[in-house]
C-alpha cells in the first residue's frame, strides 16, 4: 500500500509569537509529494494558523468538549483557534500529567468527533526495552488507546520509544523497522487488513536532517514526528526534503 509521507513538528513548550516567522520559510519549502504539519503551544495556534501554508495543530486536548477541567483546552477550542489536528498521548502527557491509555483514547475519539486529525503516541521506556518487553509494552498500548473509528484518513500513530525523546539518542533503523512492523500487524489484526494498512506509521525520537534520510526510508515507516529540530527551518526543511520518495 502506498502512504505519503508525513513529517511532523511539535514545538512542545517552546515558541513565541516572533518564532512564527519560522513557518514561513518552511512554507516556502513544502514538497508535492510530502504532508507537513505542525504542533504548537495552544497559545499560538490561532495565529499559526493563520499564517502558515500547512496545517497547524494542538500538542494535547482534553477528551471532553467542555466542562470543570481547568487548565485544559478542549477540540472544540483548538479547532475554533485553527488547528487541523492534535497530537495525543505523548510521553510528555502520560509520565508527566499521569495520562491512561484510556485517557488517550478518549482525547482521540474527541478528535475525531469533530472532525480533528490525530497523531496518536506510543513508547517504551529504557527499563522496558533492556527487559526485552518494547514490542509487548507498545502494541499493548497501540491497542489500548486505539479509539473506535480508527482509520487512515485522520488518524497516525507515532511510535516514539522514551528515551530516544529529546535525547539525541535515536533508535537504529533495525529497532524501528521491528517495531514498526510489530504495530502494523497489530493494527491489521484489530482493524482487518484495509484499515489496518492504511494508518501511517511514524518514527519520533532525535530526528535530524542527518539521520532522518536512513528512518523515512525504512520498511513500515510512513514520516516523522519532529520534535526539537521543528523549532527552525534551518533543521526542519532538510528533514521536509529527505522525505521525498
Ligand atoms: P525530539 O522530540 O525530536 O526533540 O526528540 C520528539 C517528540 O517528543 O515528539
Amino acid at each position: 500500500m502506498m502512504r505519503r509521507k508525513f513529517v511532523a513538528g511539535n514545538w512542545k513548550m517552546n515558541g513565541n509569537l516572533a518564532a512564527l516567522a519560522e513557518l514561513d520559510a518552511i512554507g516556502a519549502s513544502l514538497e508535492a509529494t510530502v504532508d507537513v504539519a505542525i504542533a504548537v503551544p495552544a497559545t499560538l495556534i490561532h495565529p499559526a494558523a493563520a499564517r502558515a501554508k500547512f496545517p497547524i495543530g494542538a500538542e494535547d486536548v482534553h477528551g471532553q468538549d467542555s466542562g470543570a477541567h481547568t487548565g485544559d483546552v478542549s477540540v472544540p477550542m483548538v479547532k475554533e483557534a485553527g488547528a487541523n489536528f492534535s497530537i495525543v498521548g505523548h510521553s510528555e502527557r502520560r509520565q508527566g500529567h499521569g495520562e491512561t491509555d484510556a485517557d488517550v483514547k478518549a482525547k482521540a475519539e474527541a478528535c475525531r468527533r469533530h472532525g480533528l486529525d490525530a497523531i496518536l503516541c506510543v513508547g517504551e521506556t529504557l527499563e522496558q526495552r533492556s527487559a526485552g518487553e518494547a514490542e509487548a509494552v507498545v502494541t499493548a498500548q497501540v491497542l489500548a488507546s486505539l479509539p473506535d473509528g480508527a482509520g487512515g484518513d485522520w488518524l497516525a500513530i507515532a511510535y516514539e520509544p522514551i528515551w530516544a525523546i529529546g535525547t539525541g539518542q535515536v533508535a537504529t533503523v533495525a529497532d524501528v523497522e521491528a517495531m514498526h512492523a510489530a504495530i502494523r500487524a497489530a493494527l491489521v489484526k484489530a482493524l482487518g487488513e484495509e484499515t489496518g494498512q492504511a494508518i501511517r506509521l511514524l518514527y519520533g525520537g532525535s530526528v535530524t536532517a542527518e539521520n532522518a534520510p536512513g528512518l523515512l526510508h525504512a520498511a513500515e515507516v510512513d514520516g516523522a514526528l519532529v520534535g526539537g529540530a521543528s523549532l527552525t527551518a534551518a533543521k526542519f526543511v532538510p528533514i521536509i526534503r529527505a522525505a521525498i520518495a
